[in-house]
């Protein structure tokens, strides 16, 4: 899509579509009456009738107005003018290529609106355009309903600085498209993303964007003690990755802080010989989302400059049951030196970042943060609203919670207490995979948290929250790619 920002009258701007935001019970706005002017009287017909209600992303479509070059004129309710926001115009321009795409209109305009710095408007304006027109029927070779958005003009509101405003593009096109990555990775099949595939995207992230990219081999993971991580794909053809992304040259200052980014990348998760049901296992292949979050940052962070040290990991394996498969009862030793008796090979999640962890803290990582699928738990405490999170470093959880009110994604800490060790403690090894029924969640976090050692670390729980079964005015069916956003601002 090709996105600028114009400034002109838009009464002028010649395109298959117009979107017009409109505020709820402000239909006299100066905007809105020059709008029912330029049609003749329908804007205002529609709001009085309630044909158009201005509730959040409802819409509208008029056709041909009569004093507008734009071919229809879409009105999009953009809900209360109090409780507008950046991360609602990102939304708003989502729902407005959405609407394009079905009317199969190529070219649309968006009139900006909340009064925002044009660059951080035309920034949340482009992210969400890109994020709209993301299409999830990827293998669909017939009947297929919507066209594509090719071209995006975003109208400015009062004074705008051009270049200003172009950077901002710059910024809001490489989110949008690290964010349509990221729901790429998690929308593929299995039988197509698998470990060695994920890796491939690694190393083509790192061919476009100069990212240190290194692939650690099962012959490696197997001289460096990695018996966790192996442990996991002993039952899969496919053999296990652990990705490691680097920014080349990067300098380090002692007392600085070092993030490491450490994404589960299960490919797909049967739950190995502790099988899970058939029903909605199909969902396990987006068992990588952790990691195609992190790939994804580690390639926005590449384009745009981070403003921390920052390393990514990316355990990758496929969880299958055979005849070489772990089994129930199995003892592994961690990579960090512990002994684990997996009791459970569907709590496997945890088992690979384990390994990650502890291989991120002998790379010099001094901040950790992983990002993981790990537990139908979260789903139960959660819903598919929020995200958990938990960790040992309460700054840093403030920190991801302060940039997730920029980003709009949404999480939850839970508590962390001593206490929930006894759970995960094993009577023959030093510990075991899996918890009682209680607090799923938390042992499992607590499981991760005998693997950081002393290391500063947060643990984000995205089961709940990677798929998004309903679709949205704003966005596909499908992965979300959630977390790219909020880790993307963290670190810059
Ligand atoms: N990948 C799953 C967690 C999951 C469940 C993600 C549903 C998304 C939707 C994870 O590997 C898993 O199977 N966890 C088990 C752990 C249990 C065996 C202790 C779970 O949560 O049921
Ligand atoms: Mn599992
Ligand atoms: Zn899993």
């Amino acid at each position: 899509m090709r996105i600028e920002l114009q400034t002109g009258r838009y009464a002028a701007v010649t395109c298959d579509l117009l979107a017009c935001p409109v505020f709820e019970n402000k239909a006299g706005a100066p905007l809105i009456k020059a709008m029912d002017k330029a049609t003749q009287g329908l804007v205002s017909t529609v709001l009085s009738t309630g044909e158009f209600k201005p509730e959040l992303h409802r819409t509208c479509l008029i056709h041909r107005p009569a004093r507008l070059k734009a071919q229809r004129l879409l009105l999009i309710g953009a809900g209360k003018e109090s409780e507008f926001n950046l991360a609602r115009l990102r939304d708003i321009a989502g729902t407005a290529a959405r609407s394009a795409r079905l009317a199969r209109c190529k070219s649309i305009a968006l009139l900006l609106c909340g009064g925002f710095p044009a660059a951080e408007a035309a920034r949340v304006a482009a992210e969400g355009a890109l994020h709209g027109n993301y299409d999830s029927e990827i293998y669909k070779t017939r009947d297929i309903e919507t066209g594509n958005v090719e071209e995006l003009v975003l109208l400015g509101e009062g004074k705008v600085r051009l270049h200003e405003a172009e950077e901002g593009i710059r910024r809001g096109i490489i989110l949008g498209n690290a964010v349509n990555f990221a729901r790429t990775l998690g929308n593929e099949p299995a039988n197509v993303m698998t470990p060695s595939k994920l890796a491939e995207h690694a190393l083509a992230v790192g061919a476009r964007t100069g990212l240190e990219v290194q692939i650690i081999e099962r012959a490696e993971m197997e001289k460096l003690g990695m018996n966790a991580l192996l442990a996991v794909s002993r039952g899969s053809e496919q053999p296990p990755k652990l990705i490691v992304l680097r920014f080349p040259g990067q300098k380090i200052k002692k007392g600085d802080p070092y993030y490491a980014l450490v994404g589960k990348g299960v490919t797909f998760d049967s739950g190995g010989i502790s099988i899970k049901p058939s029903e909605k296992m199909e969902d396990m292949k987006a068992d990588m989302a952790g990691g195609a979050a992190v790939l994804a940052t580690m390639a926005a962070l590449a384009e745009l400059g981070p403003r921390h040290a920052v390393l990514g990991l990316i355990p990758a394996v496929e969880n299958l049951p055979s005849g070489k498969a772990t089994k129930p009862g199995d003892i592994v030793k961690s990579y960090q030196g512990k002994t684990i008796e997996i009791i459970n090979t569907d709590a496997e999640g945890r088992l690979i970042l384990a390994d990650a962890l502890a291989y991120a803290r002998t790379l010099g990582a001094t901040r950790l943060i992983d990002i993981a699928t790990l537990t139908a738990a979260i789903i139960v405490a959660l819903g598919q609203i929020n995200a958990g999170m938990m960790g040992t470093d309460q700054e840093i959880l403030e920190r991801i919670r302060c940039s997730a009110r920029f980003t709009g994604e949404r999480f939850w800490q839970l508590p962390l207490d001593e206490d929930y060790r006894k759970a995960i403690l094993s009577q023959i090894a030093d510990i075991k995979n899996v918890g009682n029924r209680c607090g799923g969640a938390i042992t499992a976090a607590k499981f991760l948290q005998e693997f950081v050692d002393n290391t500063p670390w947060v643990h984000l729980d995205i089961a709940g929250v990677d798929l998004d079964h309903d679709g949205q005015p704003f966005a596909a069916k499908g992965a979300t790619g959630f977390g790219v956003r909020t880790l993307v601002h963290l670190l810059t």
